[in-house]
């Protein structure tokens, strides 16, 4: 019932606006201004639809892009969701940087809550390490660099994103990441003791999996998982369970074997770039207080794995090339 997609040919470009749209799921965006496209993304509470906005008064006039996160209001309120959306609008309201995705407006109709974000051209992180196998060193490097950028700009304002994994690290059309989807992310201080964020399950750190307190250091663990798998093609544990409480399950139990019995030389395949793997065994230290980044994170943007990179310029120089 929330669908106003269309069928659009099937290429690697952007999708072709839809040629109608349903007028309910529009009422309050200006009427014919935004035109939806496909769909972009599914969560439990949200659609998020590609979309297009025809900018008037330029000639000739141009059509700008955007994602739009649909949420049904019925079903925010029948599962109490409304505090997390306030808190996810204002989170992202307080955020302006170049590696996050701009939420630029709230619009409602009778039935529907729409978050227009910025729209990252490219598709996610997850796609491109599906396509390629696994991403070279260098390119990992700088994408790397970007998300420690972003994580930063979200950490010094008190939040833990709570849900960092290649899905949610989106690719701009210019070439630099944007990290997307703050459905998950809560202010540390508001995280009650042995509380878990709704994250997901490969990324979880072992603290948070054994019960213990979930803060910003979590998301550092998130981050070497993703480092890690960029480099291998695959996260460092993940399970062939496809129901999803088996799944979970044996996820758990091998994050902490992982993190706490597995032997340093075992945690890699074959064939791994020795360069990262100290940075990895950092950042995917079993103890949270210890790991890489516990100190700020100029411990990690000064690691030797990350020399030559100048975090505070990399938005001025082309994104890294993925093909
Ligand atoms: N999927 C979810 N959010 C998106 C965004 N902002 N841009 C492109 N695809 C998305």
């Amino acid at each position: 019932s929330s669908s106003a997609a269309t069928p659009s040919a099937s290429s690697s470009a952007a999708p072709a606006p839809a040629a109608v749209v349903i007028p309910e799921q529009i009422a309050n965006l200006n009427y014919f201004e935004f035109v939806f496209g496909d769909i972009l993304g599914q969560g439990a509470f949200s659609t998020v639809q590609y979309a297009k906005k025809i900018h008037r008064g330029v000639m000739p006039s141009k059509w700008k892009e955007y994602a739009i996160k649909v949420m049904e209001k019925a079903v925010i309120a029948r599962q109490n969701y409304q505090p997390n959306v306030d808190r996810e609008i204002a989170m992202m309201n307080a955020l302006s940087h170049p590696n996050i995705t701009r939420l630029i407006g709230v619009c409602e109709s009778e039935k529907f809550l729409y978050l227009v974000l910025e729209y990252a051209a490219k598709g996610d992180l997850h796609s491109f390490i599906t396509r390629m196998g696994s991403i070279e060193l260098s390119s990992a490097r700088v994408l790397a660099s970007e998300i420690i950028n972003a994580l930063e700009a979200i950490h010094s304002r008190g939040i833990v994103f709570g849900d960092l994994k290649p899905e949610n690290v989106l690719v701009h059309s210019n070439g630099h990441i944007k990290l997307a989807d703050f459905g998950s992310a809560r202010y540390e201080s508001e995280i009650s003791p042995g509380e878990r964020l709704e994250g997901t399950a490969e990324y979880m750190a072992p603290e948070v999996v054994k019960g213990g307190q979930q803060t910003r250091m979590a998301d550092l663990w998130a981050l070497g998982c993703v480092i890690y798998q960029m480099l291998a093609g695959r996260p460092p544990v993940w399970s062939e369970f496809v129901e999803q409480k088996r799944a979970r399950d044996d996820l758990f139990g091998k994050i902490v074997r992982f993190s706490d019995t597995t032997p340093a030389h075992d945690k890699f395949p074959a064939s791994f770039p020795e360069e990262a793997k100290p940075l990895l065994l950092a950042l995917l230290h079993p103890d949270p207080s210890q790991r890489l980044g516990a100190g700020g994170f100029s411990q990690i943007k000064s690691h030797p794995f990350f020399a030559g990179i100048v975090f505070d310029e990399l938005h001025l120089h082309a994104g890294p090339k993925l093909t």
